[in-house]
């Protein structure tokens, strides 16, 4: 595994790859790293011949600085964490990623101004100018992503389409704790007591996708939005069903049609999200 700091020497070696037929596999991070992330790394050691994890946090996708200030830098743990699995680690300064901070922005309708992207503004512009950037400087064949963040992912479709980027996009299933809480580096912000709390949401999401089928829409949302009300220490934010595709409101249960349920919800200061699909 080599450590590389910059674009150039990023490109030599993935250059070199490519000369040689290999197929190059791409996970951008943010560092603090878990096994979640692990996974992604091993999905791509098994489809592709040479693996480059990212590693850079993105300050222009943190709509609250205080967020940015509190994310979690492991970089020792996360070098150790993918050492077997990952060929070539790019850890670039913010200056390699941004000679200046501009942000390019996209609309792609409810993907980008729905939920994520109405509670958190800007932060699809810098998720979307990274990932261009990082795109262009790895030149993958194929990235992998985690369901986890399914609006960011369906985000990610949507630019690599419109830019028409020469890169496969494999969407990868959420790890979860046993007791459902799915893996995310903020978890490690929560007390003992909030991440057996946090349980709830799993159980509240499959019950939702048990239910629907039964149910109306609106029902379901109502009930779900319920469970969080008088939970103390816990606020929150959204918790919507739509479109997996469009992200726009349900019309119709459409047979084969996929839906998905979304949440968002703080405990004390820790933002969660998380989300779970069905089709109809
Ligand atoms: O999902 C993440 O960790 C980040 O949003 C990403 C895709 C690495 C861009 O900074």
């Amino acid at each position: 595994m080599i450590v590389i700091e910059t674009i150039n020497d990023l490109s030599h070696h993935i250059e070199r790859a490519k000369s040689m037929g290999k197929k190059v596999g791409f996970v951008p991070t943010m560092g603090a790293l878990h096994p979640g992330h692990v996974d992604l790394v091993r999905q791509a050691s098994l489809q592709t011949d040479l693996v480059v994890v990212s590693i850079f946090v993105n300050p222009t996708q943190f709509n609250n600085p205080n967020d940015l200030l509190k994310y979690p830098k492991t970089i020792e743990a996360d070098l150790a964490l993918i050492h077997d699995l990952a060929d070539l680690v790019f850890v670039p300064a913010i200056d390699e990623m941004y000679p200046t901070m501009h942000t390019k922005s996209w609309d792609f309708g409810p993907l980008t101004s729905t939920l994520e992207g109405y509670y958190r503004p800007g932060h699809f512009n810098g998720v979307c100018t990274v990932v261009e950037k990082l795109f262009n400087a790895v030149h993958p064949d194929c990235a992998f992503f985690g369901k986890k963040d399914y609006q960011q992912l369906a985000v990610i479709k949507a630019l690599v389409a419109h830019e028409q980027l020469p890169v496969q996009i494999i969407s990868c299933e959420t790890v979860r704790e046993e007791g459902g809480l799915a893996l995310s580096s903020r978890n490690m912000r929560l007390s003992e007591t909030q991440r057996s709390e946090a349980q709830h949401i799993y159980r509240t999401l499959s019950h939702i996708a048990e239910q629907i089928k039964h149910e109306s829409i609106e029902a379901m949302e109502a009930w779900g939005r319920q469970q969080f009300e008088d939970q103390q220490g816990w606020r929150l934010e959204y918790l919507t069903i739509v479109d997996a595709q469009t992200f726009e409101p349900i019309e119709k249960k459409t047979p084969g049609r996929a839906a998905v349920a979304l949440i968002a919800v703080y405990a004390g200061d820790v933002r969660l999200i998380d989300n779970l699909e069905w089709r109809w």
